[in-house]
């Protein structure tokens, strides 16, 4: 889903919420400086407001390059206004193709869901295709998902959980679509803004993909899994039991 108008607005005083953007940075961190090819670019795809670019400029000052791309407009100009991210965020569309240089990119990473997201053949290889071209020989690809076995057991389809937000609280019930790998979730934010309390509906469209198959679905487009967590403290994945599919893959030329 691709934020828009008030809802990207809002997106910090909601899913930004449920996130830890300083852990998540060091895992991405740590990855690029063991995996990555010296002298590219880190990318980050469906940056957001740019949550890790923050934390990775502030742990690196200058030092490193770094770039993000998402499609949401309003988002993109929210996060410009920061004095750390100007000049690092483009506006495009993933499934098109990117702004981006043949062979500049060391390491590109993609938090929350955005791989999820894209449903449909069409646009997942459009995406890795320009992944492909974009990467540097022996560049590295991180991902994140939700780990399907634990998320259907936390939200059981038809079902309404709720989980506490700083600043309010959010429903979330998940709907899978019979014989294709989607599924859908709805999620009302329900949030305090001064006085004011504000209502957030919306839907994402996500893929079902396992580990295995994301793994198989990356080997046909050079990829080898190097290591995987099952959440962002780095512990190792585990089928069964964790909540975050957390992946590293290294395309070899
Ligand atoms: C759940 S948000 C995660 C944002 C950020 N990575 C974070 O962790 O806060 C997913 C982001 O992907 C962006 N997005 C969705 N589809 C996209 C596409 N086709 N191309 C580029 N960005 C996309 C959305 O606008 C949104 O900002």
């Amino acid at each position: 889903m691709i934020y828009k108008n008030s809802n990207a607005q809002y997106y910090l005083r909601t899913y930004a919420q449920l996130r830890n953007y300083p852990q998540e940075s060091h895992l991405i961190y740590r990855v690029f400086v063991r995996e990555a090819p010296r002298d590219g670019f880190l990318l980050d795809l469906g940056c957001g407001p740019g949550g890790h670019l923050k934390e990775l400029a502030k742990m690196t000052g200058d030092t490193m390059r770094l770039i993000g791309m998402d499609a949401s407009r309003e988002l993109v100009e929210l996060s410009s206004r920061d004095s750390l991210l100007r000049g690092r965020i483009l506006n495009a569309d993933l499934t098109t193709s990117w702004p981006i240089a043949s062979q500049t990119v060391a390491m590109a990473y993609t938090v929350f869901n955005l791989y999820q997201s894209l449903t449909g053949q069409v646009k997942r290889r459009r995406f890795l295709l320009e992944l492909v071209r974009c990467l540097k020989p022996n560049g590295v690809f991180l991902l994140d998902a939700h780990n399907e076995r634990v998320f259907r057991r936390a939200h059981p389809p038809g079902i309404i959980t709720k989980l506490r937000i700083p600043h309010g609280s959010c429903e979330i019930q998940s709907k899978y679509i019979p014989n294709r790998e989607v599924k859908e979730v709805y999620s009302c934010f329900k949030v305090s803004l001064g006085q004011k309390q504000i209502v957030i509906r919306n839907r994402h469209r996500m893929m079902t993909l396992g580990l295995d198959e994301i793994a198989k679905e990356l080997s046909k487009y050079g990829f080898r899994i190097i290591q995987a967590w099952g959440n962002w403290s780095g512990s190792p994945f585990r089928t069964k039991s964790s909540e975050r599919i957390i992946a590293a893959f290294i395309r070899t030329p």
